[in-house]
């Protein structure tokens, strides 16, 4: 039986709808959320929204684990959405699990 604290899942696509190193978007209650696929095939999710000025970490480019973004060039760890020093700033991480080759979105508390 489930407890008040398990976590809903929302499918949101397979994991080869989003090519390596690419990322897309899914509209969520806390607004755009981009998705990663990296090289080696892991999944990371990411409130889609550069904590330096809203840039669209969705159109940066993914190299290992990180993204760098499009606008001024931070790089944003993906499994913990913080930028890395000298920056200073953190994005709103989401959790994302694979299920065979589905990508499953936490869909909220
Ligand atoms: S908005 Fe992302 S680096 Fe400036």
């Amino acid at each position: 039986m489930d407890g008040v604290f398990s976590q809903t899942w929302r499918d949101v696509g397979a994991l080869d709808d989003i090519p390596r190193q690419g990322a897309r978007t899914v509209a969520t209650a806390i607004g755009p959320v981009a998705v990663f696929r990296t090289l080696d095939d892991s999944v990371f999710a990411l409130e889609d929204s550069c904590p330096h000025k809203q840039g669209k970490l969705s159109q940066g480019i993914v190299h290992g684990h990180s993204v760098t973004c499009p606008l001024h060039n931070w790089v944003i760890g993906l499994a913990d959405g913080i930028a890395a020093a000298p920056d200073d700033g953190c994005t709103k991480t989401v959790p994302v699990r694979l299920e065979g080759r589905r990508i499953l979105l936490a869909a909220g508390p």
